[in-house]
């Protein structure tokens, strides 16, 4: 049995230094918004070659914090792409504002930038743009578009930590980043988690006071905002993986790279555009035989799962947009195509050759009629 994701052999490997910093939270009684914290936003923010970070309750807080803090107000408009998870256009829709979907890229599942500028209209406000599975966005072209039509630009990162574009983190380039520590994500804490990133000392100035009831002096309220706090334990908890980051992203791509040499003649394994660093928060490979091919690995014992098996512009949820299928062709291809391997920073080797002497096995079965 190879899972998708297993976290317990990563926390026998750093088990005496987790334990150590609970401990001293503990013993400190400090558990809101104290050293912990102050020193993860720090060391965060300078591992990503960032001026502030601010760390809250979760991803889908950061984006939320991070759409308001660039200004993003009820009955405006943000780009989005749908193929991604709820959250991303949840944060959207949940400060008021609209989602506008753009269909994505064909080869790193990320917002198209030759298909942004037709869904501009005078009430767009913002891109958010997500760096899906690991895969940085292709940013300069974004950028672009953002600076000539005057738009503020929010880095979903949640999938993406560490992941480099042209030398640069993601999350430093538009003028927010936000990240999630939720457990399975690369840098994942021992619960919920999340931070904003910028180079804007206005934005960060703007995300504390939102994050704290809108407060800049205690007690005092000069705007609506909400509690989302990251605290003390995660802090601690997250400060050590970091540490370690590097080389689990490492990893994962080392695993990345096994699986893709011994599949490329029977899957398209996932491509790295020119100028980027992958981090495999997923390794999706497409293949037009999904349905049955993960059927079969699970049979076998090897987790695979579709992430994500319908797009966001045809959920119940965003019904009412009125969107149908052949909207986002590009989209919709994929989320009939896609398929994520195993896939975590302690896999062995040999685990990996498992994982890909079942899809061999799956490919020399003969094909199922019908
Ligand atoms: C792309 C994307 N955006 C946002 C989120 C939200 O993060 P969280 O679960 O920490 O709220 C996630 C992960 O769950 C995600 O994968």
């Amino acid at each position: 049995m190879i899972p998708i994701l297993e976290l317990k052999t990563q926390y026998a490997e750093i088990r005496e230094e987790v334990e150590r910093a609970v401990c001293d939270v503990m013993a400190r009684t400090h558990y809101i918004l104290g050293p912990e914290v102050t020193a993860f936003e720090n060391e965060f923010a300078e591992w990503n070659g960032a001026s502030h970070a601010i760390g809250c309750a979760s991803g889908t807080d950061a984006l939320v914090l991070a759409l308001k803090a660039v200004g993003v107000k009820p009955g405006d408009e943000v780009i989005a792409p749908p193929f991604t998870f709820m959250a991303t256009a949840g944060a959207v829709s949940s400060i008021g504002a609209q989602p506008v979907f753009c269909d994505v890229e064909a080869g790193s599942f990320n917002l198209d930038p030759a298909q942004i500028e037709k869904h501009i209209t005078p009430r767009t406000k913002a891109i958010e743009v997500v760096h899906l599975y690991g895969h940085p966005a292709d940013m300069n072209a974004i950028l672009e578009i953002a600076r000539k039509h005057n738009l503020k630009v929010v880095e979903d990162c949640a999938q993406a930590t560490g992941a480099l574009y042209h030398g640069k983190k993601v999350g430093t380039m538009g003028d927010a980043g936000a990240f999630s520590f939720f457990p399975s994500k690369n840098l994942g804490g021992a619960g919920d988690g999340g931070m904003v990133l910028t180079n804007s000392i206005d934005i960060d100035e703007r995300v504390r006071c939102l994050r704290g009831h809108g407060s800049r002096r205690k007690y005092f309220h000069d705007e609506l905002g909400t509690n989302s706090r990251l605290d003390e334990l995660q802090a601690a908890v997250l400060r050590v993986k970091l540490r370690h980051l590097e080389r689990w992203n490492e990893k994962r791509r080392a695993v990345a790279a096994q699986y893709t040499a011994a599949l490329q003649n029977f899957i398209t394994p996932p491509p790295t555009g020119a100028g980027c660093q992958h981090v495999y928060h997923q390794y999706t490979l497409r293949t037009s035989r999904r349905d049955e091919m993960m059927a079969y690995l699970n049979e076998k014992g090897v987790g695979a799962i579709i992430y994500y098996p319908l797009a966001l512009h045809l959920q119940q949820v965003y019904a009412s947009m009125g969107h149908k299928l052949g909207d986002f062709p590009v989209t919709e291809k994929a989320q009939a195509e896609v398929l994520s391997l195993p896939m975590f920073p302690e896999l062995t080797s040999a685990q990996v050759e498992q994982v890909v002497q079942t899809v061999k096995d799956f490919h020399s079965q003969p094909v199922q009629a019908g």
